[in-house]
């Protein structure tokens, strides 16, 4: 019987099919360049690579495992991936890198856009190879959904000319840092395409993407060229010295509703598509914890990372009681789910999940 697998055109809709990463294997990668600017000056990180400790492992894989099953319990098909030797090192003719990165998190590789799954370039030298976590799923896809469109784009060459060198000075600190993000200087340069996937969101028809660390303008530009038949737009968020991945700063909930990290808030100029349209932005509510867990890339802000069920159900991470809260006032049914020691293997809820399968079609919500 032939079925349709690979179906996904916005963050909210009825998700019935999804994939949770996995922690195992997964690795502190040694510096280079674009890793060192993300990894804040004061992080527990710095210096430090290697394998992460093996408890760590186990107690995130089991966070991942029962959040999997609390998918599956409400309906949703679960897949996993299969982690590759993520201490082998990478030679390319281009670049050389110690160690991998991991198999998490997949919504950073995998890009879903309709029956579409497109790998991403990738910008980090240790995530190079991340996509081979996911290709025996692909491969199942294939086979399963003859209208599946694998696609992968082309591979970046990342040598030293993909990095501003200025970026890559021990202490920079945050007011230059704001200074760059305003002004739109980042690690990355424009010699070739570049992004990440979790830097872009789908609304539909429209796709809106964060040029950023991991995504720059030439990357962006490929994306356009690469879907003809959406509407690709450029977004900033200037109060954000680390601009890497959109999903903990732009949050949609359903039609009209978005949330947007108040500590970076999207610039006048690039809301007027959404409010000429009758979207609200609100902030989003403040995180419970003043401070990430231990060996942790990303910020606090995790608390807004949440993985939407459909329009009406949110998954949020069950500590973070002030983003709950929120939900609940929003008028949204929310799941509570326990994962904040899984953050540090590179994010939360909408992180460690892509996208399968949510019903519904490509709709137009902008004029
Ligand atoms: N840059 C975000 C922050 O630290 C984290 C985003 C994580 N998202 C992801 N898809 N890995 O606030």
């Amino acid at each position: 019987m032939q079925k349709t697998v690979v179906n996904s055109w916005n963050e909210w809709d009825p998700l019935k099919h999804v994939i949770v990463g996995r922690a195992d294997d997964c690795h502190i990668p040694p510096e280079e360049p674009a890793l060192d600017a993300k990894v804040p000056e004061d992080s527990d990180m710095r210096g430090q690579w290697g394998r992460r400790p093996q408890e760590t492992i186990d107690r995130a894989n089991e966070l991942l495992d029962k959040f999997a099953a609390q998918l599956e319990a409400r309906g949703v098909r679960v897949d996993r991936p299969n982690s590759i030797d993520h201490s082998r090192p990478v030679t390319t003719p281009d670049f050389h890198t110690d160690s991998q990165f991991g198999c998490m998190p997949p919504r950073d590789v995998l890009l879903t856009v309709g029956s579409e799954i497109l790998e991403a370039t990738m910008s980090y030298r240790c995530r190079w190879f991340e996509y081979l976590n996911y290709r025996p799923l692909m491969k199942q896809y294939w086979e399963e959904d003859p209208n599946f469109r694998h696609e992968a784009a082309p591979k970046p060459r990342l040598t030293d000319a993909d990095y501003h060198p200025d970026y890559l000075s021990e202490k920079i600190g945050v007011e230059k840092r704001l200074q760059w993000a305003e002004e739109k200087f980042f690690v990355t340069t424009e010699e070739e395409p570049l992004f990440d996937a979790a830097d872009v969101l789908r609304f539909g028809k429209d796709l809106v993407v964060q040029h950023g660390f991991t995504t720059n303008l030439k990357g962006i530009e490929w994306l356009r060229r690469h879907f003809p038949d959406h509407r690709v737009h450029t977004v900033n968020f200037p109060g954000d010295p680390y601009p890497i991945h959109i999903d903990a700063t732009f949050t949609p909930l359903h039609p009209g509703l978005i949330l947007n990290n108040p500590q970076r808030r999207l610039p006048k100029d690039q809301r007027a598509l959404f409010e000429r349209n009758g979207w609200e932005i609100v902030d989003a509510a403040q995180p419970a914890h003043n401070t990430p867990p231990p060996l942790c890339y990303s910020s606090v802000w995790l608390s807004m990372n949440v993985l939407v069920l459909d329009p009406k159900t949110v998954c949020v991470e069950k500590s973070e009681v002030y983003q709950a809260e929120q939900m609940d006032k929003l008028g949204m049914e929310v799941v509570e789910v326990d994962l904040r020691d899984a953050y540090a293997f590179g994010g939360g809820l909408h992180c460690c999940t892509a996208d399968v399968y949510r019903e519904g079609d490509c709709e137009d919500y902008f004029q």
